[in-house]
């Protein structure tokens, strides 16, 4: 059994950690949680991973992941080859490490509260076998003071055991972002929130050791966990301006790219204006659902914040605008939706990912299939379970025989794959005066009229 990292010296801890003598347990092995645990493992560190879904730790231990993530799959199968990643459902492994990880899922409720009843059910069950000298480290996007007053209590409560005390607590939230995880997780500095100074210095630690990332570290937990709230309202917030500016500049035929590069070379503060990309809409886990966490926050606060709720409702016209954008042009080509054949690529919520998780290309999907059209539909990422979720129409196989006899390609996810075959092939392929729609505008456009396509983006 371990000694644990949490109260011994900072020499201790950092020969502890330095000599990788750690093991980390990393309690819901999900997306993040398997980013997390791949790459602490692939670094030298022997990582256990606790799920409550038997059919994902089964997986894990036969070296394979069920996360699309670039390059994850690779990490994963070596690790556990080499015997320093494993999988289980149970948590008594919890008490032979030093480092607990939380990251399990808080998903958005029918009112657009935050659901936290697995962060209960897995406080509950790493306090049954917490031990002296512990860190636990909750990553898991949850609004403010929910470590200090629903987690700690519960690890309390179960182990009779004192945080700060003990055991260390800290929040520490994950920025990474989806297609880039593993780049991301390695390079993104790391908010430190903790319920003391020892549990700081110990979690500030660990990251140096184990992500080579210098931690910032904050007042205490709550100011961490506003701190990831803060970050994905500000995302969805710059994209949902970027949409609005797109929409405006759709109707002055203008390029949007163009005025957003520029724009962006202007100093402002201690850095330039940032506007970022628009697209077709915003989707995922996080974005969608962390505005609401803020909305929620204010209303519990007796605040009527507007923000989220904007960010949130703009972001969301954009499937509807998009499907709009695709008759206009049909249209314009003397074609109406219903006696045409379009080819959807690409239906991930993301470039370069399968998730197809709260994805807005759902409702471009169903708005099509509600036109009337012949409808093809192609993603390389996503596996056919996933697709399901989005439509029941089986995927095609190859992205010629989606793109086959199309009047019109919509572009919802911008793989790299679909890069990687000449426009012009595509263009033989599909028929005369194609449609090219650009839902993520990641095809240059003067190519693409070259190659023989009517060709438009959000916003240009
Ligand atoms: N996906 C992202 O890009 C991202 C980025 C930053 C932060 N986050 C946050 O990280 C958290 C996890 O997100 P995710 O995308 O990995 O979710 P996920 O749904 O992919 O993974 C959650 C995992 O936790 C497991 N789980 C549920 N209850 C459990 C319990 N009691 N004990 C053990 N395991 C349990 C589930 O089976 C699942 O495998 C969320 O709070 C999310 O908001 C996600």
């Amino acid at each position: 059994m371990s000694r644990g990292a949490f109260g011994r010296s900072d020499a201790e801890i950092d020969l502890l950690v330095r000599g990788m003598r750690s093991g980390i347990a990393v309690v819901g092995f999900g997306y993040i949680g398997t980013v997390i645990g791949a790459v602490l493992a692939d670094r030298g560190w022997p990582v256990t991973g606790i799920d409550v879904r038997q059919h994902v730790v089964d997986e894990i231990n036969q070296g394979k992941s069920h996360v699309p993530e670039p390059g994850l799959g690779d990490i994963v199968a070596s690790s556990v080859e080499v015997g320093r990643l494993r999988a289980t459902t149970d948590f008594s492994v919890v008490a032979d490490n030093d480092f607990i990880i939380v990251t399990v899922g808080t998903p958005l409720g029918p009112d657009y509260e935050p659901i936290v009843d697995d962060i209960k059910a897995a406080a509950r069950a790493v306090g049954e076998h917490l031990r002296p000298g512990h860190l636990v480290i909750l990553k898991s996007t949850v609004p403010p003071d929910t470590t200090e007053t629903l987690v700690q209590p519960i690890l309390e409560e179960v182990s009779g055991l004192k945080a700060g005390v003990d055991f260390g607590l800290a929040f520490c939230p994950e920025r990474l972002a989806e297609g880039q995880a593993i780049r991301e997780l390695t390079s993104i500095p790391v908010v430190v929130g903790a319920v003391d100074e020892r549990s700081a210095r110990s979690c500030a630690t660990l990251w140096r050791h184990a992500l080579g990332l210098e931690s910032i570290v904050v007042e205490d937990p709550r100011t961490a966990e506003m701190v990831k709230l803060a970050d994905n309202l500000w995302i969805d917030l710059n994209i949902a301006m970027a949409n609005e500016l797109a929409k405006v500049c759709d109707r002055l035929d203008m390029d949007v790219l163009q005025v957003i590069a520029a724009a962006n070379s202007m100093p402002k503060g201690m850095h330039n204006v940032n506007i970022l990309s628009p697209s077709m809409g915003v989707g995922g886990y996080c974005l969608t659902k962390d505005p609401w966490f803020v909305n929620h926050l204010g209303e519990n606060l007796g605040l009527e914040l507007r923000v989220p709720r904007t960010s949130r409702t703009v972001n969301d016209t954009m499937p509807s605008y998009t499907y709009g954008l695709l008759t206009q042009l049909l249209a314009d080509q003397g074609k109406a939706i219903e006696n045409s054949k379009i080819a959807v690529l690409g239906i991930a919520f993301k470039n370069n990912t399968g998730d197809c998780r709260l994805t807005p290309t759902k409702y471009v999907v169903e708005l099509l299939e509600g036109s009337g059209c012949q409808l093809t539909v192609h993603d390389p990422w996503v596996p056919d379970e996933e697709a399901h979720t989005v439509t029941k129409i089986p995927l095609s196989p190859d992205i010629e025989s989606a793109v086959k006899d199309a009047d019109a390609l919509v572009v919802l996810a911008g793989h790299r794959e679909f890069h990687q075959i000449p426009l012009v092939r595509l263009a033989d392929l599909a028929a005369d005066r194609c449609v090219f729609l650009d839902g993520r505008n990641s095809f240059d456009p003067a190519a693409a009229r070259a190659a023989g396509f009517v060709y438009k983006g959000i916003g240009r």
